[in-house]
């Protein structure tokens, strides 16, 4: 990758999303996807040194990378260039799975009814903690494979089956060691009550004096993350959290507003947290202190579908200036699916979104959520050489499920 030096050419229709780059996923429109039709795309070094119509390209754009010798000519034959696609959100390293709760859940027992008989995340927890390093890497990587096939070229990965430091440490281990995308490592410790402790203040407790300190220490985790909601963290112990990983320098980011009003929104934003997630029940003047935040809104409908909970407020987060990101939330209990295609759907006619927002929230506000905007997430220079190659045009895109049309995808200017 090193000075290599490509010429993506014969691009069909190339969406920079530079307009939707410069008003930092805000207020999106069609507009702002800076679609250019009969695009080339030079890359040097894995980024990107040169975007523009074919018209106005000439080989004296090469000349400072070594010129026209050394450089790989890639015709991508009409084809459409979008930004890799930046999943913010998921639980992607775990062992097990839970479809048998699944069937309790649609035949009308409760999430929290599940969890606190022991199931839900503490199923998985047994399962991830039993299961090797080896045998997670398999699991996670074949997993991680399918977002790549889908244009995936960031990945942020949460830890959260271990509950412990051990088995945390194993997980953002495994994380740190998949290949393809860039990776982006999340500690959850705080996900759950833990089998090794008699309540969720005694785990804090170890959490705080160990577990967050020495993953700082070891440098396991680019960010933590921490599951508030009732019959899970309160919103004293997620600030004692939350002060720590400030004064640790680690990013912070929450679950919150999933299953009720429960105000982890509100505490979360006096940290400066660069995500939520979830908001389903934000409302009113924490809504819209949000909007205006420098924090994006992480918005996973495809747990909300499984979980048959009503929607989070895009419509109303958008009009107020809101940043929104989507992700698929991939895990074994809210949300088994990895396919964006379903998300990106259950956005336009369940949450009203329009297309160009969903594109925005997948890539530019995607990166945001991550802390990553300036290098990933749209296609100007300076930025990553990531991107997706469809083969049809950009507005079939999220409107069928299940359909993938990425040819290729390219992490820096080399084919994954
Ligand atoms: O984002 N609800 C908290 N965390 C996950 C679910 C984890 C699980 O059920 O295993 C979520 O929905
Ligand atoms: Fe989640």
């Amino acid at each position: 990758m090193k000075n290599s030096l490509k010429v993506f050419e014969n691009i069909g229709e190339l969406l920079t999303l530079e307009g939707a780059s410069r008003k930092e996923g805000r207020r999106v429109t069609e507009a702002d996807l800076s679609i250019i039709p009969d695009a080339v795309l030079v890359s040097h070094s894995g980024k990107i040194v040169w975007a523009g119509p074919a018209a106005k390209f000439s080989k004296d754009i090469l000349a400072p990378f070594g010129g026209e010798r050394e450089a790989e000519f890639i015709p991508l034959g009409g084809r459409t260039v979008t930004p890799g696609f930046v999943e913010c959100h998921t639980h992607l390293v775990f062992a097990g799975d839970r479809s048998e709760e699944f069937e309790w859940r649609m035949q009308g027992q409760s999430y929290q009814d599940i969890a606190a008989k022991g199931g839900g995340i503490l199923s998985t927890v047994r399962a991830t903690r039993t299961a090797s390093a080896p045998e997670l890497q398999v699991l996670a990587q074949e997993r991680v494979d399918r977002f790549v096939r889908q244009g995936v070229t960031t990945l942020e990965i949460k830890s959260g089956y271990g509950l412990n430091f051990e088995t945390e440490k194993k997980i953002l281990t495994v994380a740190s060691q998949l290949k393809g995308p860039r990776i982006v490592r999340t500690y959850l410790g705080p996900h759950s009550r833990s089998p090794d402790h008699p309540d969720l203040q005694s785990y804090m407790e170890r959490i705080l004096a160990h577990d967050l300190p020495k993953m700082a220490r070891e440098k396991l985790a680019d960010r933590v993350d921490i599951y508030i909601e009732n019959g899970f963290f309160d919103l004293a112990l997620s600030q004692a959290f939350f002060a720590q990983a400030q004064e640790l320098g680690l990013p912070i980011s929450a679950h919150v507003e999933q299953l009720s009003d429960f105000g982890g929104t509100a505490l979360a934003l006096q940290y400066r947290p660069q995500s939520v997630d979830h908001v389903v029940y934000v409302s009113g003047e924490t809504l819209q202190k949000l909007a205006q935040s420098e924090t994006t809104a992480v918005l996973l409908p495809a747990s909300d579908l499984y979980l048959k909970m009503r929607y989070p407020p895009a419509r109303e987060l958008l009009d107020q200036g809101a940043r929104c990101a989507l992700s698929t939330d991939f895990n074994p209990g809210t949300s088994p699916t990895q396919d964006l295609s379903l998300v990106g759907v259950l956005a336009r006619v369940e949450m009203k979104m329009k297309l160009a927002e969903v594109l925005s929230a997948f890539t530019v506000g995607a990166a945001h959520a991550l802390g990553l905007a300036g290098a990933v997430g749209s296609l100007t220079t300076g930025k990553a050489s990531d991107f997706a190659v469809l083969d049809c045009s950009w507005r079939e895109l999220f409107y069928a499920i299940g359909r993938h049309p990425v040819t290729d995808t390219y992490r820096a200017g080399e084919k994954l």
